[in-house]
């Protein structure tokens, strides 16, 4: 029989609905690592592997335009941005985000979350109880806002916090998730444009090459200014997955408690620990499920045929947890990584390919260094984990620990803690 033609079962509500475990758990029954499938009324080949990482990031393979559903666009990403953009046009916009791996732009935004960080400690410790989840959303929204010369009052970190991690969170949902997270886009996009328009008219001023300056400055391929709601939505690429880094925070502090013979080590403050942890947490646990991309033209793939328009995906989840590339994959061993930057295309929870020229996530080195800053920190604290429902279902995107990861009892200040621990009470 002739497989391209074979009429499929489409699988979008299987995708959305079984989560993280839709392609790995088919991928087993596929001893060439490819799923042939129907997504979104498309022919679609799900692959996995670091050949098909490059084969997912040739451009001659895939386009972007046109990949992402609308609820998507109309949620996490706003309609315009870097992501839906192929070619010289995406190059163009790329350059935007290139400056953010700069060692010293990286450096200066970790220094930030640290010190604000270090000021809700001290909140912390006049509350009974907390989220953790919540409580990393609004330091690394104060530290974000800094870095990039965007105002920010105080009583404003909350409400912009909780649009920022409800972008994310309710991008892959139906119902109030998802509400709540278009209502936080069209808030934050509003604001954000109008911020860009005063920017303009010289009522704001930000820092010279702050992210906000430079934004505000870019001109397109084309030589024009961007509008001022697609400044704003490539501002909110900055702003929104920096505050994302929460979920890590919060798979941080699971793994300090399910594995706590880790926090000694982090306590010590060595970087290269720190750095191995951080790249750990980001293998392990569940973030990105699949990226998406259309072919180009027809293609094939391990034998398998798709025909040009057709989606090609890549299994990040799966990719992240193949028995080939990482040995015992559900087993929490930062010692993976000690000593060794994981190779490009293995370990690929912010996408893989060329860090300069392709989509690969820009923000993977900000990453890194803030769940290896804030890891540490929570490490060196000294806090109570009371009883909770700490399980993490594969079938919600974007996981997270159910309850957010409560702590209790947060005690003294941060350099206190370096002696601190975890009282365990729950699961
Ligand atoms: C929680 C941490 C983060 C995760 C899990 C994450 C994940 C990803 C993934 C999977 C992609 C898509 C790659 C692709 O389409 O091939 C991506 C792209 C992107 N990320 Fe991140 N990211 C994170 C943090 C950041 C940060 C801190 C920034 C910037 C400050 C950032 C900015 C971007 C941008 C602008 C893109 C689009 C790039 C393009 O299409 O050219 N991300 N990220």
């Amino acid at each position: 029989m002739d497989a391209p033609h074979r009429p499929l079962t489409d699988r979008t509500l299987a995708a959305l609905f079984e989560g993280y475990a839709w392609l790995p758990d088919r991928m087993r029954r596929s001893p060439d690592r490819v799923v042939r499938t129907r997504v979104m009324g498309r022919p679609a080949l799900a692959v996995r592997g670091p050949d098909a990482v490059r084969f997912f990031y040739d451009e001659r393979n895939v386009h972007r335009h046109g990949a992402l559903p609308g609820p998507i666009l109309d949620t996490l990403f706003g309609r315009g941005g870097v992501q839906t953009l192929d070619g010289a046009a995406h190059r163009a916009r790329r350059e935007l985000f290139l400056p953010l791996r700069a060692p010293n732009a990286v450096g200066e935004l970790a220094a930030l979350a640290g010190e604000a960080w270090d000021r809700a400690v001290a909140a912390w410790s006049r509350r009974d109880r907390l989220v953790l989840l919540d409580e990393a959303g609004a330091v690394l929204t104060d530290a974000v806002f800094r870095w990039a010369g965007l105002p920010l009052p105080r009583e404003a970190v909350r409400p912009v916090s909780g649009d920022l991690l409800a972008l994310v969170d309710g991008f892959a949902s139906l119902g109030p998730r998802h509400l709540r997270a278009r209502a936080a886009r069209r808030r934050q996009e509003d604001h954000v444009a109008r911020v860009v328009d005063e920017v303009r008219a010289g009522v704001i001023r930000p820092p010279a090459e702050s992210v906000l300056d430079r934004f505000g400055r870019h001109r397109d391929g084309d030589g024009r200014l961007l509008d001022p709601r697609t400044a704003a939505v490539e501002l909110l690429n900055v702003l929104r997955p920096t505050v994302a880094v929460s979920w890590y925070v919060a798979f941080a502090a699971h793994a300090l408690h399910r594995w706590p013979e880790h926090r000694g080590r982090l306590r010590a403050g060595d970087d290269g620990d720190a750095t191995a942890f951080a790249h750990e947490v980001r293998r392990f646990y569940p973030f990105t499920p699949f990226l998406a991309g259309r072919t180009a033209r027809d293609l094939s793939w391990r034998g398998e045929e798709l025909p040009a328009g057709g989606l090609l995906i890549l299994d990040v989840y799966g990719q992240d947890h193949d028995d080939e590339l990482w040995g015992d994959p559900y087993a929490f061993r930062p010692q993976r990584f000690a000593g060794r930057r994981p190779g490009r295309d293995e370990l690929i929870p912010q996408g893989g390919g060329d860090p300069v020229a392709g989509h690969r996530c820009p923000g993977e080195d900000l990453t890194v260094r803030l769940v290896a800053t804030l890891s540490a920190r929570l490490a060196a604290l000294d806090y109570d984990v009371p009883w909770q429902d700490l399980s993490i279902p594969l079938s919600r995107i974007p996981a997270r620990p159910r309850s957010g990861f409560v702590v209790e009892g947060v005690r003294g200040d941060p350099e206190q803690g370096r002696q601190g621990t975890a009282r365990r009470a729950g699961p």
